[in-house]
């Protein structure tokens, strides 16, 4: 059994009088321990399908079965990062990254959870910014303790919507880095299991085991591909290969073909 099992998901969206079908016959399984990254071009239901495995929206058809158990609701087994910021403007980049401690941490005492909050945002480099609140954080600072927060609650599952997306060249390869050695720890623990969605064709190459690529109109999975480079990678290294390069095309080939369907195909008349 899988860790996560994506079964034959449709999920149609309504709009006025008309049904918009984000996402048509999705299936593919996440193994327990595995990073899997989700690729496609923009509108193809990326975060709609994040969504799905977050709970906090249902599919028109199909399941999402987790640990053999359905999905039906959010659940502390899975620590998420949004697309777009989602911090409570109200409490200070401390207090929302120990507030997620404490969804999934309930008996741990204040004071721990106070010393977790703080670890993770010196990992994120925000050690000068710890008792501002979102509105004095750049768009970056804020995914950034988005992404602290999302990592202190050790959960064992993590669903990231492009975390590093919003985030500048330097910061980003240093939270690349951070996040492969917290999955990969130190041998002792079991990895977590994570659904990274990206659209940098270069991201997923090195944070993956494998890359689900999906296309638009509706949207759905085209190719699953295993990552054949072994790890640890050297980032370096990695992007001087022969075999990189033509990993890298055979990618650029599938991400762009969806180019020429015809966009808005799938809406329905009701
Ligand atoms: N709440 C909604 N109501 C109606 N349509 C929606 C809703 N959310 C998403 N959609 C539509 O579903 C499709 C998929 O959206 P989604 O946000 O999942 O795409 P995405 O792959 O994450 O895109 P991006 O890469 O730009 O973030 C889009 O065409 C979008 O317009
Ligand atoms: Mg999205």
């Amino acid at each position: 059994m899988s860790k996560i099992e994506i079964q034959n998901l449709t999920v149609n969206y309504k709009e006025k009088n008309h049904r918009f079908t984000a996402l048509k016959d999705v299936s593919f399984s996440v193994e327990s321990g595995e990073f899997v990254s989700v690729i496609g071009s923009s509108g193809c239901g990326k975060s709609t399908l994040l969504s799905i495995l977050e709970g906090i929206n249902s599919p028109t058809k199909g399941d999402i079965v987790i640990d053999g158990k359905p999905v039906t609701g959010t659940g502390t087994d899975r620590g998420v990062v949004f697309q777009h910021y989602s911090l409570f403007p109200w409490m200070t980049a401390r207090k929302n990254v120990e507030f997620g401690v404490k969804q999934v941490k309930k008996n741990v005492p204040k004071t721990v959870r106070y010393k977790i909050a703080d670890e993770f945002l010196d990992k994120v480099g925000l050690e000068n910014f710890k008792n501002k609140y979102p509105s004095q954080l750049s768009g970056g600072m804020q995914q950034r303790v988005a992404i602290a927060r999302a990592l202190a609650m050790d959960t064992d599952i993590l669903l990231m919507d492009e975390p590093f997306g919003a985030i500048d060249a330097k910061n980003r390869t240093i939270l690349q880095e951070l996040l492969l050695e917290l999955w990969e720890g130190d041998g002792t623990q079991e990895k977590k299991t994570v659904v990274f969605v990206t659209h940098d064709i270069d991201e997923a190459i090195l944070l993956s085991d494998r890359i689900v690529m999906m296309s638009p109109s509706p949207g759905r999975v085209v190719k699953e591909i295993t990552v054949p480079f072994t790890r640890p990678r050297n980032r370096s290294e990695l992007v001087q290969t022969p075999a990189y390069a033509d990993f890298r095309n055979e990618l650029l080939s599938l991400f762009y073909s969806d180019i020429g369907n015809k966009i808005g195909g799938n809406e329905v008349v009701l």
